[in-house]
Parts: C-alpha cells; sequence; structure tokens
C-alpha cells in the first residue's frame, strides 16, 4: 500500500440537520462515472463524517489547495465529534447551490455531491456521489499531495526527497 505515493488528498464536506459542517481529510477518493459526472470517496466506519453522509446523502468534495497544507493536517487528525474542525482549521466556506454542506473557499475545485450508491467493505463505506454543481477557482492552480505523511506540492521531487 505504501507504494502508492504521492497520493493525491481531497477533503469532504458533510452536515447535519442543523447545518452544522464537518470537514474530513481523504486520500481514498477517485472519478466514478464521467456521464453523468461521479465521486466515490471510500470512509472509515469510525468517523464522524461517515454518519454525516450515509444520514444526510450529500456531500461536497474539495481540491484544497497546496497553501491548505495545515488546514488538511487538522481536518485529517482530530475529529468533528470533538472539534469544530472550520474553526480550527481556519476554512472559509461558501454556501453551496444544491446540497446542505458548504464550499470550501480557497480550494481549486469544489463539487457538490448527492450520494446515489453507497457499498461497505470491510471497515470504509464507498459513497458515490453525483456531481450536481462544480465550481472553479481559477486564482488556484497547485494542489496538495500526501507522500507518505508529508503534504507536499503537486510534484514533490524524487522519492525519499
Ligand atoms: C492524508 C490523510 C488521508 C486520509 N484519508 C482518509 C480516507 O481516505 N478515508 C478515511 O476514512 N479517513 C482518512 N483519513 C483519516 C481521517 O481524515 C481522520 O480520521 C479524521 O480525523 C476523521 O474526521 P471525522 O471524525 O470528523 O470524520 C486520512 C487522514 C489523512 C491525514
Amino acid at each position: 500500500m505504501a507504494r502508492k505515493y504521492p497520493e493525491h488528498i481531497v477533503l469532504a464536506v458533510s452536515a447535519d440537520a442543523a447545518g452544522a459542517a464537518d470537514v474530513i481529510t481523504l486520500g481514498w477518493a477517485m472519478p466514478a462515472s464521467g456521464v453523468p459526472p461521479m465521486w466515490a470517496v471510500s470512509i472509515g466506519h469510525t468517523r464522524h463524517s461517515h454518519g454525516l453522509i450515509a444520514d444526510g446523502g450529500e456531500f461536497v468534495l474539495a481540491f484544497p489547495s497546496v497553501r491548505m497544507a495545515e488546514a488538511c493536517r487538522v481536518c485529517g487528525s482530530v475529529s468533528g465529534r470533538d472539534v469544530d474542525k472550520l474553526a480550527a482549521a481556519g476554512l472559509r466556506t461558501e454556501p453551496a447551490a444544491f446540497v446542505r454542506p458548504p464550499l470550501l473557499a480557497g480550494c481549486l475545485a469544489n463539487f457538490e455531491c448527492r450520494v446515489i450508491a453507497s457499498l461497505v467493505t470491510g471497515d470504509h463505506t464507498v459513497f458515490v456521489g453525483e456531481v450536481l454543481a462544480a465550481h472553479v477557482d481559477d486564482a488556484e492552480s497547485d494542489r496538495v499531495y500526501n507522500f507518505a505523511g508529508r503534504f507536499v506540492p503537486a510534484h514533490p521531487g524524487p522519492a525519499g526527497a
């Protein structure tokens, strides 16, 4: 499994019925359909986000910029059960058009997704979300990647650097 790095990182935003949002850092995410566009995300059963997405049936999938590496660390190391991660990570939000979870400002792209299928795997669930709207920020260009535990730009250089 370690040979898969560098791995892209995405942030998935979910919300409870009252609109309180949580953000989870994910490496396990992929396009799942082109027409219509869909994203698949794999989320551990213990994550707070798991219950929010299972119950709410919606998520926003965002591509964080390399300047958001610290926010990715925060959102990937504490739980929304215990911490308001938007505040802890200094994330700014904007309302989405079609789903309850908000968009994340400063990301290269935000995809509003509605869950159309889910598959329980071993200790994760793969949620497949159809993209209802996509928002692209042309001011942002460099995504952040995970290189074996380090948050790095898109071109991390030779292995082990
Ligand atoms: C780089 C990185 C990638 C991660 N990828 C995943 C993932 O694909 N699926 C997952 O369930 N957790 C993943 N995690 C762990 C969650 O982000 C972490 O457990 C988080 O604190 C859960 O937050 P929540 O309880 O608010 O949902 C990752 C963490 C990091 C730092």
